[in-house]
């Protein structure tokens, strides 16, 4: 194993744009200037470059109303039609929409053709249930493409969705589906993990259960033959109404801020908050990043994204980016570890698949499996890499360039959020410069800033500060469902109304590049010093015999807080006998080494999982019990509830 000495042997010229690359590149240089120049030139240039309109705008951005955004006011559009009709319109029909490669090895391929006449029977379906223009859906389903088709449905009628990921409790449905009135339920009888079939309707029958449901109808796709309960008059199979429906619709334009979808994050507070994003804003900046950060070519890539469509990056990188672009792309529906733990690869070598859009999280496994199990697929055709969702450390950066780019692709690290809806700071492939583990700049037509406490701009290399965004943008969320005090108070006044605050810790290197430093709820004060508990985890990963890290700052009597870090050690680098006091001193050391004294974690923990949200974050506050030698709290939001039982055990407590 020598992966260890990744960074030590960077050659940085490798990380220059390859001419050859840049030749054919969406992105250029120019773009950063023309959009400085001209902000809303900028973007109403992008907006009638990408997407098709049944009438123009007239305004490029109404700001008045701040923080309220309107953007390309008095335009009226079709979503669907821009990610479906007008491709097979423009004589593209034939092209591959979605290679389907199902958890059972059922695999189906759909055409821009297919794509449009299935969109069009759920639309007509959806019709028929009652549903209309600003009706809610509420969609709880595995990835399987009748998702994608019930979303472009939706889109279609001017329905809003909103979707809720398939791991979520019925407890959690039930908050969500009473906070945006949803109308209608769209589910499936069961889905398939790691080659089981587990309920899914069973969630959505105990969540309208509730004396205060709205839900009318539940719309159920057989996908796994589990057996389910029936509640006449209200639960409908999607294959009594939708096969039977005409295969041709209508679409309607919709004013360009009419409301696409809510999706529910977690805040600070208990209450999960309905981002809400509207349709024309929205999908110029889906479909742009997608171009110029992705780098996609409809005619000659093949695109995977490996999220779940249940989070922001399956909305904007699985459904409204590419399928606006025309791009063909891969959905899977199972397992990074199923049937065998080179499930991924082996997608990539039969699909040809040219670029990858992946979080550090997996990569971060995949180190830790060894890259003995990539190297024995053909990746060659792999062009652009991208990471998002979580900072990437330089290590795995370096690794997945490494065996996954076979040292050649530009890895794009895309800093965004729910709320941005679209991709905010990255480099662009085949201009900038790399930097690994950095996102590095803005992407043209956005502005970002760091401030200090007092809410100063500074530019100063390695200082930490908090990442604010300084100009409106299309694709940024239009409010909080039903809470716009909410809204405001949460992004627009920890540094009075100017600044968006992203609630991410941030600094610059000497290179001017940005690097995301964590949630500033998990930056933590030692002595007087702010720490990253990301930039702890970074140090720790880089060591050979950690997989995967999580830092946390525990109250401590003397120093304020204190770093304690819980690590998974890589399994092909540690002996059996292996003498963990020795590795805890080790791996203390080796963090005061990479940082400085003052960053060493108090406590060093070998466990063998760490806890993590159905969207693997891992979930520091439970570990701060932990550390801090409490009961442990809520672990509703655990992928895995027995994993806090595990760390307790190998902790003796
Ligand atoms: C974090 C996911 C560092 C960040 C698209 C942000 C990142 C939160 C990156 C949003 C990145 C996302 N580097 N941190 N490239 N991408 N984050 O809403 O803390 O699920 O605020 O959106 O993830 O998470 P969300």
């Amino acid at each position: 194993m020598t992966d260890d000495s990744l960074s030590t042997h960077l050659d940085r010229a490798t990380l220059e744009p390859d001419p050859a690359f840049t030749a054919q590149a969406n992105g250029t240089q120019d773009m950063y200037a023309a959009a400085e120049a001209d902000h809303e030139g900028f973007w109403a240039e992008q907006g009638r470059k990408y997407l098709t309109w049944a009438k123009d705008f007239d305004t490029t951005l109404d700001w008045s109303q701040a923080p309220f955004a309107q953007w390309f006011v008095g335009g009226e559009l079709n979503v669907a039609y821009n990610c479906v009709d007008r491709h097979v319109e423009a004589g593209n029909g034939d092209r591959v929409a979605i290679h389907f490669e199902g958890d059972q090895g059922d695999t189906r391929t759909i055409t821009y053709a297919d794509l449009q006449r299935e969109v069009n029977k759920v639309a007509n379906a959806l019709t028929e249930l009652g549903v209309g223009k600003g009706d809610t859906v509420m969609i709880y389903m595995p990835m399987i493409p009748e998702t994608v088709f019930t979303m472009l449905a939706c889109a279609r009628l001017g329905a809003i969705h909103s979707l809720v990921f398939g791991g979520f409790s019925a407890e959690a449905l039930h908050t969500r589906i009473n906070d945006a009135q949803a109308k209608i339920a769209v589910t499936t009888d069961g889905q398939w993990r790691r080659g089981k079939p587990a309920p899914l309707k069973a969630a959505v029958d105990e969540a309208l259960e509730h004396a205060d449901n709205t839900v009318e109808k539940v719309l159920v796709v057989k996908r796994t033959g589990t057996d389910v309960t029936w509640t006449e008059g209200r639960d409908i199979w999607w294959d009594d109404v939708v096969p039977g429906q005409s295969d041709e619709h209508t679409p309607e334009a919709f004013d360009s801020e009419h409301p696409l979808f809510i999706l529910y994050t977690s805040g600070t507070t208990g209450k999960p908050k309905g981002i809400f994003h509207t349709s024309g804003g929205y999908l110029t900046q889906a479909a742009y990043t997608n171009a110029i950060v992705h780098d996609v070519h409809p005619e000659t890539d093949v695109y995977w994204c490996t999220a779940d469509v249940g989070w922001v990056t399956g909305h904007s990188y699985i459904v409204y980016g590419p399928l606006a672009n025309g791009a063909t792309q891969v959905l899977y529906e199972g397992t990074p570890d199923t049937p065998h733990q080179g499930r991924w690869w082996e997608i990539i070598e039969k699909y040809k698949v040219s670029i990858f859009y992946t979080a550090p999280t997996a990569i971060r496994t995949f180190m830790k499996w060894g890259h003995d199990i990539p190297d024995k697929f053909d990746l060659s055709s792999i062009r652009v890499l991208g990471s998002v969702g979580e900072p990437i450390n330089p290590e795995a950066w370096l690794w997945y360039r490494k065996y996954i780019g076979s040292d050649k692709a530009p890895i794009v690290d895309t800093w965004w959020q729910t709320e941005t809806g679209a991709i905010m700071i990255s480099p662009l492939p085949g201009v900038t410069t790399l930097e690994p583990g950095s996102a590095q700049k803005p992407i043209p037509g956005i502005s970002a800033e760091i401030l200090d406490d007092e809410g100063n701009p500074f530019t100063e290399a390695e200082k930490v500060g908090y990442l604010v965004l300084t100009k409106p943008w299309p694709s940024m969320l239009r409010g909080i469902w039903g809470d716009p005090d909410r809204y405001r108070d949460t992004y627009w006044s920890r540094f009075g109304p100017k600044y968006y605050f992203a609630g991410d810790g941030a600094k610059y290197d000497e290179r001017g590049n940005i690097w995301l430093l964590g949630r500033v709820d998990d930056v933590m004060n030692v002595s007087g010093h702010r720490l990253s508990t990301a930039e702890i985890e970074s140090a720790l990963v880089s060591h050979p015999k950690v997989a995967e890290a999580a830092v946390v700052g525990a109250n401590d009597e003397t120093t304020g807080q204190a770093p304690v870090a819980f690590v998974i050690l890589r399994a092909d680098a540690v002996s059996d006998g292996e003498d963990k006091d020795a590795l805890s001193a080790e791996l203390r050391g080796h963090v005061g080494k990479e940082i400085g004294p003052i960053a060493k974690p108090r406590n060093v923990m070998i466990v063998s999982e760490l806890p993590k949200t159905r969207s693997g974050k891992i979930m520091r506050r439970l570990l701060k019990d932990v550390a801090e030698g409490r009961d442990i709290g809520d672990t509703t939001t655990l992928a895995d509830s027995s994993v806090m039982n595990l760390i307790k055990e190998t902790l003796g407590g």
